[in-house]
């Protein structure tokens, strides 16, 4: 028996009920809830006509990271990014990354034109809906980091369904990610944190390199805050929760 970051109650077995990913793939559930809140700002919404056009990967078919911005050292993807401050301070800290970001709510794409606009970001692409439309089109290995911080944590049981972090999503991660490749979640719900760790070692291809309490308790030293994250919302502490893919 492991012990758990979150809770700290016994761990939860985490495939029950789930469909083998590798076996089975139903239609994914939609797990965001509203995709447009307050009227934009006026330069919010230019910004969704005029930039984002600029960056968004193909609508369809398969997506060369290569081909999106050819100088790239490595890609990274944001899976959620809220209000896009992470992966723009990500950005503006890796000019050398191409990170792309995935987001389906309306107001936060707004929000993450403005920071790209404002620091002069070219090394920022904006997936505006599902990210899983968008992983099922990159190739194998073609990500060096992914990051999922404080994804809906769809409290009431009914909904869990509707969580993110499935055994699908992970294995998709590990597709995606090439050998030695990071995967950071980050949530401040203690039942969510004891799920996510137990479906990401459940999957097999990640190891989970922790000496101490500290290393899932402290902020990361390459993060920089979300906004979500200020609002402690949740029911517990942030748990940060860092993988590293295993070779294949
Ligand atoms: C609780 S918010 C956290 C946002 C941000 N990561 C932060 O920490 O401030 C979760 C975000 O994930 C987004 N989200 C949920 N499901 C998603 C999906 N399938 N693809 C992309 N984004 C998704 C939601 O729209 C929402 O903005």
């Amino acid at each position: 028996m492991a012990a758990s970051p979150g809770s700290g109650r016994i761990w939860w077995t985490p495939c029950a009920g789930w469909p083998d990913p590798r076996v089975e793939a139903p239609p994914p559930l939609r797990s965001f809830g509203r995709i447009r809140s307050r009227t934009l700002k006026p330069r919010q919404a230019s910004l969704l006509d005029t930039l984002l056009p600029s960056l968004r990967p193909p609508a369809e078919g398969p997506v060369d990271p290569a081909g999106l911005w050819p100088a790239a050292a490595e890609t990274w993807l944001e899976v959620g990014f809220g209000g896009g401050e992470h992966m723009a301070a990500q950005a503006a800290r890796h000019p050398d990354v191409l990170i792309l970001g995935a987001e389906p709510f309306v107001n936060g794409v707004a929000s993450a034109l403005r920071h790209v606009d404002d620091l002069g970001l070219s090394n920022v692409r904006i997936h505006d809906g599902d990210v899983r439309d968008l992983m099922s089109r990159l190739p194998d290995a073609s990500l060096r980091r992914m990051f999922v911080l404080f994804p809906d944590p769809w409290p009431k049981l009914r909904h869990h369904k509707r969580r993110l972090l499935s055994p699908a999503f992970v294995a998709e991660a590990a597709r995606l990610l090439g050998p030695a490749g990071r995967l950071r979640l980050a949530t401040d719900w203690a039942a969510y944190a004891d799920v996510m760790l137990a479906v990401v070692l459940a999957d097999g291809r990640f190891d989970w390199p922790v000496q101490c309490a500290a290393d899932w308790r402290e902020p990361p030293a390459d993060h920089s805050p979300t906004r979500y994250e200020a609002k402690r919302l949740g029911d517990c502490a942030p748990v940060w929760l860092d993988f590293i893919r295993r070779p294949a």
